[in-house]
């Protein structure tokens, strides 16, 4: 309601399991309806007992049939009676979006796990939203709470052509503060040109573009307001050569040894521990593992600073050691 104070968030929502652990519940919801929002860009509704809530920015891991798992993040509404996520089809991924086009039917039951939300609104006294394609999904709802609590925001959403860019409708009913550019009519817009104004700058979409908003962040020393949510994980070419360390599975009383060169979650997965994995780039969150002692080098893209200077946590699939050991709850 415009005039109440913004309903944000200190910590990620999180749709957590049992007490004490990070591990989010595991739900089978049944497909309500597919709508083809864009030019390959369908929307799944799902619905089903005991939705978990939500806040914008959150996603929700898919689980498909071949038990691999692809992020999508909520598009609908935080207060709606069902979950919508919209894939964009990629014929040359990795199946996910594949599997969603082709196979799945209204009436389909579909396994999902989450919420999880690491890109979550801070509070802050305006907000940039800078979307590329289907990367508008965490954004729209940002930009619907925002206007709606009457926050100080903008909104530019980019793409090529307007028969590929999912919901206008719903960008146009937010009004002048959100604005449409084609690049294929008018090139992409000066990315500068964007960033005025105070507070966060949230971004979503091809790691071009994150990379391009970077940069003009950099460049007027204002490299911190930046909030970013890859589709793919950066080069990261300064990162230093992986060392070794040991594990020590607290659950399952094993000790092993991660070698140089070698992922803490192959190291896992070959011990037998099952960890849930999609990426293995640092930025879905699918291997997310609870952290009890040691200090971790955190190589993801996913944890905010707080939660890295936490510690609770880590990604196995690209985070390390910082010292000789950790000990993990698996
Ligand atoms: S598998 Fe995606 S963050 Fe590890």
């Amino acid at each position: 309601m415009k005039g109440e104070p913004v309903t944000l968030v200190d910590h990620p929502l999180e749709d957590a399991g049992p007490p004490g652990r990070r591990e989010p519940a595991v739900r089978e919801l049944t497909v309500r309806g597919l709508v083809l929002e864009a030019e390959d860009v369908l929307t799944v509704e799902l619905t089903g007992a005991g939705l978990p809530a939500w806040t914008p920015g959150a996603h929700v891991d898919l689980i498909i049939n071949d038990g691999t798992v692809r992020q999508y993040s909520l598009c609908g509404t935080p207060d709606a009676t069902s979950l919508t996520v919209a894939v964009r089809h990629e014929p040359g991924g990795r199946g996910g979006s594949d599997w969603v086009h082709r196979a799945l039917r209204p009436g389909d039951r579909v396994t999902i796990r989450g919420v999880k939300n690491h890109f979550e609104l801070e509070r802050a006294d305006g907000y940039v939203l800078i979307a590329g394609g289907v990367g508008i999904t965490p954004l729209l709802p940002m930009a619907e709470r925002l206007a709606a609590e009457g926050r100080a925001w903008r909104l530019a959403y980019i793409g090529r052509t307007a028969a590929r860019m999912p919901f206008l409708e719903r960008i146009r009913a937010l009004g002048p503060r959100a604005t449409v550019h084609e690049t294929a009519v008018s090139g992409r817009p000066p990315i500068d040109g964007l960033l005025d104004g105070p507070g966060l700058v949230y971004v979503c979409g091809p790691g071009t573009l994150i990379e391009a908003v970077r940069d003009a962040l950099d460049a007027r020393g204002q490299g911190e307001r930046l909030r970013a949510e890859y589709f793919r994980a950066p080069d990261d070419a300064d990162a230093a050569e992986p060392g070794a360390f040991t594990l020590r599975l607290e659950r399952s009383g094993l000790d092993l040894a991660v070698p140089a060169g070698r992922s803490a979650l192959d190291v896992v997965t070959e011990a037998g521990v099952d960890v849930l994995r999609d990426c293995e780039e640092g930025i879905c969150g699918s291997c997310e593992t609870t952290v009890l002692a040691g200090e971790v080098d955190h190589r993801d893209h996913v944890l905010t600073a707080r939660e890295r200077a936490a510690n609770a946590c880590m990604m196995l699939c690209v985070s390390r050691a910082a010292g000789p050991r950790l000990v993990l709850d698996l």
